[in-house]
């Protein structure tokens, strides 16, 4: 049996399957249930300053090779979720505090409160599609970026991971921006912008009209924006994006990701995805001749 145990920064996890942000991690029920279903580190539900209540339906769609979102990011609040953290608290999982702002002072305040309620690192959700004032605004601006990057390090001593968009111009500038800031790990990427049309109203079906594309059609851009990425910086990178099968996070480790996160696949697979994931990672590393995830990780650049 391989070693599927990985490291990012300080965080040793057990295996290199994540929980990715927004699918099942907005209470600490769901949360418990993707741990027992053994992810190896949960990422929550993306929270703000205040309570949000997010977009009107339609919100969902699920398209031929993926699914369709604008939930316009839904959370009870920082102040609210220190009572899902703290159900938690005993958790010997990591719990990854995922967190969306405007500005480097809000951003701030959001991971002190992740580090008080004891998240294991917290994860700048800078690259939301679908959220203005909070998504792109700040993820496409290398300059702000540092600036946030770097504020938050200054305040809080947990890890700080920076979640990156597909839609930008230069990633790699972004990424290496977030590193000059500090930042611990690059997680890439988040959903790709999209929209569908319903031909009978000749109307955009989500309330919102556009929303985030994920799942397996995603995947080669994930891996793209990974491979690019990872050449460019120092800090590990987390590829996340339409990984479904063991065999999709061997693509992503070989484009440089030391673990991956899973979302849509919650959906496809349910629940078990991260055994069934670690398992064919296993198998694959075994008939290949790999012993630890390290071995993989990069070697598509040669
Ligand atoms: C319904 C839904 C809600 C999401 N909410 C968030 C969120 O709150 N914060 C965030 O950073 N990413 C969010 N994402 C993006 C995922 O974390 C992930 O980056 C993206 O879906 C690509 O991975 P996947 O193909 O495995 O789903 C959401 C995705 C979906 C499908």
């Amino acid at each position: 049996m391989a070693d599927l145990s990985t490291i990012i920064g300080s965080l040793r996890l057990k295996n290199p399957t994540l929980l990715a942000s927004g699918i099942m991690d907005e209470d600490a029920g769901s949360m418990q249930r993707m741990i027992d279903c053994g992810a190896s580190a949960i990422v929550t539900k993306s929270i703000g300053m205040q309570p949000r209540e997010g977009y009107a339906n339609p919100t969902v769609l699920e398209l031929e090779y993926g699914l369709l979102n604008a939930m316009g990011l839904p959370n009870p609040g920082i102040d609210q979720f220190a009572q899902e953290m703290k159900k938690l608290q005993k958790s010997k999982t990591p719990i990854i505090g995922s967190i969306y702002a405007a500005d480097a002072e809000e951003f701030v305040a959001l991971a002190s409160k992740m580090e008080q309620y004891g998240a294991a690192a917290v994860e700048l959700n800078v690259s939301c599609p679908h959220a203005k004032r909070y998504g792109l605004e700040v993820g496409c601006d290398a300059t702000l970026l540092q600036t946030i990057v770097s504020s938050v390090k200054q305040q809080v001593k947990i890890p700080v991971f920076v979640k990156l968009s597909p839609s930008v111009v230069n990633i790699v500038e972004i990424a290496q921006a977030a590193e000059k800031g500090n930042a611990d790990a690059i997680v890439a990427i988040n959903t790709v912008k999209g929209m569908k049309i319903d031909l009978e109203t000749a109307h955009p079906i989500l309330a919102n009209r556009t929303g985030g594309y994920s799942g397996k059609a995603i995947k080669p851009i994930g891996v793209r924006c990974v491979y690019d990425i990872a050449q460019n910086v120092n800090i590990p990178v987390i590829g996340v994006g339409g990984i479904t099968t063991g065999e999709d996070a061997i693509e992503y480790f070989m484009a440089g990701a030391s673990a991956v996160q899973i979302g849509s696949a919650v959906y496809y697979r349910g629940p078990d995805v991260f055994r069934h994931v670690c398992k064919e990672i296993n198998v694959w590393m075994d008939t290949h001749g790999y012993k630890k995830i390290c071995e993989l990780v990069g070697v598509a650049y040669q």
